[in-house]
């Protein structure tokens, strides 16, 4: 028997999984078999519904089904919703017009989204595919005063125009970006993944210099001109990021140009990470605050957490996993964590969405003729010579990161028998708050009532027939993503992992599903590493036992 026992003991560093399943438990002792017991599950608290901790969620269950492990994962959630910063809302609050007011793309080599959604059935479809496309051009880079560039479509590469006035650098840029991306995507793999340390794995990927060096730098580096930069790569990084070439690092620059084949999920990106949940099984606790985090004299950790501000309650869990940025979760956390993340400064965005019968105006945009269209999107850069780093003041003289034209929807007839009327729906990006003068602005409305100071009234106090429905949100979108080369650990303390690390590395669904499954990964193993201790002592002394007879 004891042989029978050391065999499967001895292969188990080889066959965890396989050994597993057939490994005698009932001769051993200790906790961990309690635990382990088909009776008593794992218990395991993810502590918010976004993209890291949907993922962790449906990695976990995946893990556990595969090796007959029980585990119980309950889903905290503050918000009434799952998703995150992966948010919908509905223009004139009706369902057949969702709208992203967060996270709005992903990308062909987003293979965790790319492959859940195929796996939960989800139609993903082209991210501009409902764009009205009326104007001659979809895409304009803003300045301030004029349009240093306008392009047809959002593929950069190949367009005889780009190459005239940019020369190599769109070609070089394209390289360097396929030549990154490749390195990044070694952290989907052995012998890289999972990593404990995300500053371990990013350097031996290859990936520090490009997080230590500013993108301007960065770029000019690998003999990109700084014409390309600062009117191509430095739009991307404002409209992703809110952030200028001069202070983003160069992998997260980089990262920005890597556009192809961008996607969304029809309906709403949320749908991706509450199919994971559900498919996880996951006992999903919306309007939950979580407090705190209490460690027991066993291991196991007490939390705390309101329900609609209702009395605080308490649940024991074995570990915890908190999928957001600590430092906006307001957890106390006692005792205080080893490996206690930095906090970083976040770029406050403001997002408005609106609908509005009127077309974005030529003249705010400087654009002369009766014929004069403005580009779909518009996204911005600073002017030649400018160089600005942070965000409020770094937006520079455009004073908006990004006006998109989303769709258009059909308003209700003002009267009934009437056709409905054709409404834009805008997305605007900006440091600040909008004020209704600038909606009118960019809209080409005559401010008719004087008396009314524009500049320091804001959208909802525009007349119905103008705006026909609006969504401001102001979110702490994303880190600022300074050049660093080291990255917050996966295990804040023992039991208490942590994916948000990986946003001042790249802030995106994508990272934060690959940190969520990262997270699940490390976390299972470690139970089967408590397995293999705990049931491998026994049969040493067996071994023992049987030399010595
Ligand atoms: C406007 C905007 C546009 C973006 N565009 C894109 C894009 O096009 N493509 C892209 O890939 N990324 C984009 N991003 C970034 C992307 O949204 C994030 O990187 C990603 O969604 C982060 O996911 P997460 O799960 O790590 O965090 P989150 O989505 O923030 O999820 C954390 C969750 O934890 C919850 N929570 C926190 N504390 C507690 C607590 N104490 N108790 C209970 N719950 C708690 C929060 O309510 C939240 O739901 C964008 C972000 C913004 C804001
Ligand atoms: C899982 O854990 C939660 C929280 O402790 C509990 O309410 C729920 O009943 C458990 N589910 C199962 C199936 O054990
Ligand atoms: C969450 O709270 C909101 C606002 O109070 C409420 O409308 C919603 O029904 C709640 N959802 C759940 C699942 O408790
Ligand atoms: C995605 O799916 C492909 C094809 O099934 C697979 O080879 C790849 O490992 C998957 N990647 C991830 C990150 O799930
Ligand atoms: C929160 O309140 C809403 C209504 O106000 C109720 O429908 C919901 O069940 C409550 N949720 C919880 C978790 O208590
Ligand atoms: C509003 O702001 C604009 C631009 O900042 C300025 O030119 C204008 O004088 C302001 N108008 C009022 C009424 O304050
Ligand atoms: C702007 O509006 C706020 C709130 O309505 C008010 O307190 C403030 O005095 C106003 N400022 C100006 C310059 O009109």
């Amino acid at each position: 028997m004891a042989f029978f026992v050391k065999s499967p003991i001895w292969l188990l560093s080889i066959y965890y999984v396989i050994a597993l399943s057939y490994i005698p438990f009932s001769g051993a002792k200790k906790q961990f078999l309690t635990q382990a017991s088909d009776t008593v599950p794992r218990r395991v608290a993810i502590i918010g519904a976004g993209a890291g901790g949907s993922t962790a969620a449906w990695s976990l269950r995946k893990y556990a089904d595969a090796s007959s492990i029980p585990v119980n994962i309950t889903v905290f959630e503050r918000a009434s919703y799952v998703g995150g910063r992966s948010t919908t809302v509905n223009v004139l609050d009706q369902p057949v017009y969702p709208v992203e007011l967060g996270a709005s793309i992903f990308v062909k080599v987003n293979y965790h989204l790319m492959n859940a959604s195929r796996e939960l059935g989800l139609f993903v479809d082209s991210a501009d595919s409902a764009r009205p496309q009326e104007a001659d051009h979809n895409i304009g880079i803003w300045d301030g005063k004029q349009f240093v560039f306008v392009l047809q479509d959002n593929s950069w590469w190949s367009i005889p125009k780009l190459l005239w006035r940019y020369g190599w650098a769109p070609i070089r840029t394209q390289n360097l970006m396929k030549a990154t991306v490749n390195k990044f995507l070694k952290l989907y793999e052995e012998p890289l993944f999972p990593f404990r340390s995300l500053t371990a794995a990013a350097a031996a990927a290859g990936l520090l210099d490009s997080t230590s060096t500013p993108g301007n730098v960065f770029l000019g580096e690998n003999s990109i001109s700084s014409t390309f930069s600062r009117e191509i790569i430095q739009a991307s990084t404002r409209v992703n990021y809110g952030q200028n070439l001069g202070l983003i690092h160069g992998l997260e620059s980089i990262v920005c140009m890597s556009t192809e084949g961008a996607v969304s999920v029809k309906g709403g990106n949320w749908q991706i990470f509450h199919g994971m949940l559900r498919s996880a099984r996951a006992d999903v606790r919306l309007n939950h605050t979580v407090t705190s985090i209490q460690r027991n004299a066993d291991n196991t950790l007490t939390l705390t957490y309101k329900a609609n501000n209702s009395n605080e309650q308490k649940l024991i869990f074995d570990d915890v996993v908190i999928a957001g940025p600590l430092q906006y979760s307001e957890l106390s956390i006692t005792p205080p964590v080893e490996n206690q993340p930095d906090e970083i400064p976040f770029v406050t965005l403001h997002v408005t969405l609106f609908s509005s019968p009127h077309k974005l105006s030529p003249k705010f945009f400087n654009l002369q003729g009766a014929n004069a269209q403005v580009p779909e999107t518009i996204i911005t850069t600073l002017p030649d010579g400018l160089e600005l780093g942070s965000s409020r003041k770094g937006v520079g003289p455009t004073g908006f990161w990004s006006i998109s034209t989303l769709q258009t929807v059909d308003h209700p007839p003002a009267s009934p028998g009437r056709t409905p009327e054709t409404h834009y729906v805008y997305k605007v990006f900006s440091p600040e708050r909008l004020s209704a003068g600038f909606v009118k602005d960019i809209l080409g409305l005559e401010s008719t009532d004087a008396t009314v100071n524009m500049n320091n009234s804001t959208i909802g106090d525009l007349d119905e027939q103008d705006v026909s429905w609006y969504h401001e949100k102001s979110w702490n979108a994303y880190p600022f993503l300074y050049p660093r080369v080291t990255f917050e650990e996966t295990l804040l303390s023992p039991n208490i992992w942590y994916t948000g690390g990986i946003e001042s590395f790249i802030s995106t669904m994508e990272t934060s599903a690959l940190m969520g499954k990262n997270v699940a990964t490390l976390l299972f193993e470690s139970w089967q590493n408590q397995m293999e201790t705990t049931v491998g002592d026994d049969p040493v002394v067996d071994w023992e036992e049987r030399t010595e007879l």
